[in-house]
């Protein structure tokens, strides 16, 4: 598989004679299989052939799986990793996993799953090593179309992406909230072969169950109390072209099992209908949960999320990449410095400051204070005394002069009330306890723009 006419090889890494032969049972017939007993005689092996697939234990007498793991995949990243574990280690497993291991299966195991998961490591594998041939090929690095990012990280994630849009594998997009996740959906479909046809959000966290079947599948007039008119799902609307799942994990288990369904089988029927529709789309979904950890607790289908999860896309916060801020900030500035010409600018202090800031609501919190202060401030150059409070550290406002604290403070509540009242002067005149003209004289003072 790895090369064509070749067989795949696989090493078992397992210090339990028991085991170590029955994978050798399993998986003769099919692929090549060498054996290691311990980590050292594993990256011995390793070191001397080429292997595609590793089922690895985690608990190994002379290195611990996490740590082997990580050598191996510095040695080569292309090869995939299978964790072999036990149910207790459930939770190293899906540190594993974190770590880059492909996937990982519990012991006691089922041949067919075994055999499931290592053919489905070797598709990946060979894929990825097919694109990353035709990757060189295509313009690299381009910056994403009003995706901007030069952190090491996000400059990992925009090389992904332009990996995965040369594939129909399913995505899985994990990332705090604000992070950027329906950027990335959008991004991987906008260099896809499907970018001329459309993309489809179905937002999981925003349609209510009861319309979510039909919203997604469609129905037929009369289906059911309310439907008037044959209506086409969102499957229909998104035929050749790719649907992102936003928000996955609020989806309820039942729909959960409906879609798996046709993810696998590529088709459905509309509501009230028996008519089988194929469609060809190309699935992403997206989440800010740990859907790990809803598995675990019965609230996630486990097989859908295998099914999800073929190219896993993890998008850091904001507080892991601050090297982006610098960027972004600029991004905005320009984004919504509508009628000023040149755009706004930060000063340096005030860069220093949000770059120290931690962001809890990532790109989102960014973009809507820098929208906040476009509107605000006055002047050509936004500067500390501009930027709210709540991102500085004790230290760098205890460095403030009192006078400058007291105006800092000044300008945000008075810029937090007149928001509240769509900025009618009066009306904030009142709430603030002012006159009219005083606050015209203060808002002119602080460098609020009316
Ligand atoms: N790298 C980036 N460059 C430019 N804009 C970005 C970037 N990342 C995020 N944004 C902007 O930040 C906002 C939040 O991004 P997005 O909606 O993709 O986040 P999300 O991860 O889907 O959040 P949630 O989990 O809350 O749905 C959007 O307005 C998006 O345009
Ligand atoms: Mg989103």
């Amino acid at each position: 598989m790895s090369e064509i006419g070749k067989r795949a090889t696989i090493l078992v890494v397992d210090d339990e004679q028991g085991v170590r032969q029955s994978f050798h049972m399993v998986l003769k017939d099919e692929f090549e299989v060498l054996l290691a007993e311990t980590g050292n005689q594993a990256i011995d092996i390793f070191t001397n052939n080429t292997v595609d697939v590793i089922l690895l234990d985690i608990l190994l007498p002379d290195i611990n799986g996490i740590e082997l793991l990580e050598r191996l995949k510095d040695m080569d990243p292309n090869t995939e990793i299978i964790m072999i574990t036990a149910v207790k280690d459930i939770q190293t497993a899906v540190k594993a996993i974190k770590q880059g291991a492909y996937e990982y299966i519990i012991k006691p195991f089922n041949v067919d799953e075994v055999v499931t998961v290592i053919r489905r490591a070797l598709e990946k594998h060979t894929l990825v090593k097919e694109l990353t041939y035709l990757k060189g090929e295509l313009e690299r690095v381009q910056p994403f179309e009003k995706m901007v990012g030069n952190d090491e990280k996000m400059m990992k994630i925009f090389d992904l992406i332009s990996t995965i849009s040369q594939s129909d594998g399913t995505v899985l997009v994990q990332g705090e909230s604000g992070t950027g996740k329906e950027l990335v959906a959008r991004a991987i479909h906008r260099r896809s072969p499907r970018k001329d046809r459309p993309f489809v959000v179905i937002s999981c966290a925003a349609i209510p169950p009861t319309l979510m079947e039909s919203e997604i599948f469609g129905h037929t007039k009369g289906a059911f109390t309310g439907a008037v008119h044959t209506a086409m799902g969102k499957l229909e609307i998104a035929h050749r072209g790719t649907i992102l799942l936003d928000d996955i994990d609020s989806l309820d288990i039942n729909m959960q099992g409906k879609l798996l369904r046709v993810i696998q089988e590529r088709e459905f029927e509309r509501l009230g209908s028996t008519k089988v529709i194929r469609v060809d789309v190309r699935f992403i979904a997206s989440s800010n949960k740990d859907l790990e950890e809803l598995i675990n607790r019965g609230e996630f289908r486990e097989d859908l999320f295998y099914r999800l999860n073929v190219f896993p896309v993890m998008v850091p916060p904001l507080r892991e990449r601050k090297g982006d801020i610098p960027s972004l900030l600029n991004h905005f500035l320009e984004l919504f410095s509508k009628g000023d010409n040149p755009p706004k600018r930060f000063s340096p202090e005030a860069v220093k400051v949000l770059m120290k800031y931690d962001w809890p609501g990532n790109v989102r919190e960014l973009e809507n204070l820098v929208q906040r202060l476009s509107t605000l401030c006055r002047g050509p150059v936004i500067r500390l005394r501009d930027i709210p409070m709540f991102t500085m550290t004790r230290t760098e406002i205890k460095d403030m002069p009192l006078r400058e604290a007291i105006k800092a403070f000044e300008k945000q509540y008075i810029a937090t009330i007149l928001e509240s009242v769509n900025y009618n002067r009066t009306k904030a005149a009142e709430i603030l306890g002012v006159h009219r003209n005083t606050l015209s004289a203060k808002l002119y003072e602080l460098g609020i723009r009316p």
